[in-house]
C-alpha cells in the first residue's frame, strides 16, 4: 500500500490584510499585509473570505446541531452530548444571559463557541497533522529507530489498541516525537510585544517592541544542542538526559503563561496514530520523496512525504 501523507491543505485567507490572497492549497502562503483601509472595498478576495468563513461557520453550527441531537435522542446523558464541544456548550449554557436567546442571528453564546471552535481547529489541526507527518518521515528514514518503537509498542500493547495507561509508558516513542518535535517544530516562531517597559538580563525591551522568537533556529543551535544539533537522535531525550530539554530551548509548545492548551492532547493523540500504525505497517520513505520543508508560518513539507506502508501481517 502506498499512502501519500500531505499536512492540511484547505484553502487559507489572509483576514488581516485587504490584499489577502486567497492561498493555494499547495503554497499555502498568504500575502503581508497592506494598508488598513483597504479592507473595506469590495474585491473578489474578499468575497472569497466571505464564503469560506461562511463556509466554516457551517461546518461548525452543523457539529452544533449534531451535538444538540445526540443529546436530544438520549444518547448520553449530558445537555450536548460528550466531548469538548460538549462542554463548551454546557459551559455556555450556564452563563448565558437571561433573554440574549437566538433571534434567528447567532446568539451571543453560539458566536462565542463557533469562535473557540474556529481557534482549536487551526490551532490543532495543521500542527497536529505536520507532527505526524514529520514523526513518519523520520522513522520511515530511521528503520533502526522505527524498529525499537516497534518493539516497545508490542511488548507494551500486545496486539491490542494502546490503552490510557499503556501511552506513558511509550518511552522510546516519546523520544522519538519529542527529537521530531525539536527538528521540526510545526509552529516556528513566537510573536509576542511588550506591553510595558521591560528589563531582560542586559537586555531594555521597551513597550510596544515586538519580539519573534526564533523556535526553529534556537531548536537547531549548536551551542544549546551540540555538533549534532541538526540530525535525528531521539536519545537526547531519553529519561536522565532531559536537561537537554531544558527551560527556553525546547519550545514547540511555546512556554509561559499562553503556552499551547492542546499541548497533552496533542502528545497524547500523536501517540495513539503512531502506535497503531507502527503495530500494523512497515514503512518506508517513496523514491518519490523530495526533502523540501517550507516555512510558511507553519513547517512543512512542500512536495508532501509519500511514504510506502507494507501491513506485517497477511
Ligand atoms: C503538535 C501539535 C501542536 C503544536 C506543535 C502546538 C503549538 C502551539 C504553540 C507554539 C502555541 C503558542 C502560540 C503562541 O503563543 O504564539 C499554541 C497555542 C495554542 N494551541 Fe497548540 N499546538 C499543537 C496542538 C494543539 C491542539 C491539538 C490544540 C487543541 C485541541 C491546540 C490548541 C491551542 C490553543 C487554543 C492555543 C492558544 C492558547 C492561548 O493563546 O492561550 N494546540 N500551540
Amino acid at each position: 500500500m502506498s499512502i501519500a501523507v500531505r499536512a492540511h491543505t484547505s484553502k487559507q485567507v489572509c483576514t488581516t490584510c485587504a490584499r489577502g490572497r486567497v492561498c493555494s492549497a499547495d503554497h499555502g502562503l498568504i500575502d503581508p499585509c497592506c494598508c488598513r483601509t483597504c479592507r473595506y472595498f469590495p474585491s473578489k478576495y474578499r468575497r472569497e473570505i466571505g464564503r469560506l468563513n461562511g463556509e466554516l461557520e457551517g461546518v461548525v453550527l452543523e457539529s452544533i446541531r449534531r451535538s444538540r441531537e445526540i443529546a436530544d435522542e438520549g444518547r448520553t446523558t449530558s445537555t450536548y452530548g460528550r466531548g469538548l464541544l460538549a462542554m463548551l456548550l454546557a459551559e455556555m449554557e450556564k452563563k448565558k444571559e437571561k433573554g440574549a436567546g437566538d433571534d434567528g442571528k447567532f446568539s451571543y453564546d453560539t458566536r462565542l463557541v463557533i469562535d473557540e471552535c474556529k481557534t482549536f481547529f487551526f490551532a490543532g489541526h495543521e500542527t497536529s497533522a505536520l507532527l505526524l507527518t514529520w514523526t513518519l518521515m523520520l522513522l520511515a528514514t530511521h528503520p533502526e529507530w522505527q524498529d525499537k518503537a516497534r518493539a516497545e509498542v508490542s511488548q507494551v500493547c500486545g496486539d491490542d489498541p494502546p490503552s490510557a495507561d499503556q501511552l506513558s509508558k511509550l518511552t522510546v516513542l516519546q523520544m522519538i516525537i519529542h527529537e521530531t518535535l525539536r527538528l521540526y517544530p510545526p509552529a516556528t516562531l513566537l510573536p509576542r510585544m511588550a506591553f510595558e517597559d521591560i528589563r531582560l538580563g542586559d537586555l531594555h525591551l521597551p513597550r510596544g517592541l515586538s519580539v519573534w522568537i526564533p523556535v526553529l533556529a534556537i531548536h537547531h543551535d549548536e551551542s544549546i544542542w551540540g555538533a549534532d544539533a541538526h540530525e535525528f537522535h531521539p536519545e537526547r531525550f531519553a529519561a536522565g538526559r532531559r536537561s537537554s530539554a531544558g527551560a527556553g530551548r525546547f519550545l514547540p509548545f511555546a512556554a509561559g503563561p499562553r503556552n499551547c492548551v492542546g499541548q497533552a492532547y496533542a502528545l497524547f493523540e500523536a501517540k495513539v496514530v503512531l502506535a497503531m500504525l507502527l503495530a500494523n505497517f512497515r514503512f518506508t520513505i517513496s523514491d518519490d520523496y523530495r526533502h523540501a520543508p517550507v516555512n510558511v508560518l507553519t513547517l512543512r513539507p512542500k512536495y508532501g512525504v509519500p511514504v510506502h506502508l507494507r501491513p506485517l501481517r497477511p
